[in-house]
């Protein structure tokens, strides 16, 4: 009886234990689930999501200091990191599709952006995206 009990009490704080790191883990907010493959292909597709909104490439280069409409996207998961204080070039990117105009980079203007890949884009879509610009140091 009493080997049963401590079992018990074994098998419940192992329980517990895991419990608690899966937790821990559903808070990490790096890109677990992004595919920076599927991110590239989406990235250079000229048109993108059910609203047929412009992709990426239409406004963005991968050529440094080269400027279509934004900015060059070279070396820009380097960069992600130090614009805004307290905030990982992970959070900085995902932010920056998912609501353009809360930082404008320096010398360009809030509006000229696609607005909507928030809500066209899956949240898949968007790791992934944030996967690939995460590759572009
Ligand atoms: C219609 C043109 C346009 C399209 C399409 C567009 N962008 Fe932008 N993007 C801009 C402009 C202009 C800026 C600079 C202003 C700002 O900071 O929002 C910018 C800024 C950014 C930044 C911040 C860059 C930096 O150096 O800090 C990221 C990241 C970004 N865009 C990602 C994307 C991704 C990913 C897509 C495709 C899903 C996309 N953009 C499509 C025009 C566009």
């Amino acid at each position: 009886m009493r080997k049963f009990t401590l079992l018990t009490i074994v098998l419940v704080v192992l329980a517990l234990t895991l419990v608690a790191c899966g937790g821990s883990d559903s808070d990490d907010t790096a890109v677990a689930g992004g595919d920076a493959a599927a991110g590239d292909a989406l990235y250079h597709q000229t048109v993108i999501g059910p609203a047929s909104a412009p992709g990426c490439v239409t406004c963005h280069s991968l050529e440094p200091d080269t400027v279509i409409v934004g900015p060059s996207h070279a070396g820009v998961a380097t960069r992600a990191e130090t614009y805004v204080a307290g905030m990982s070039a992970e959070e900085y990117l995902r932010e920056s599709i998912m609501t353009p105009d809360a930082h404008i980079v320096e010398g360009f203007t809030p509006g000229v952006m696609y607005q909507n890949y928030a809500t066209d884009l899956t949240p898949q879509e968007i790791d992934n995206l944030v996967a690939y610009l995460l590759t572009l140091k």
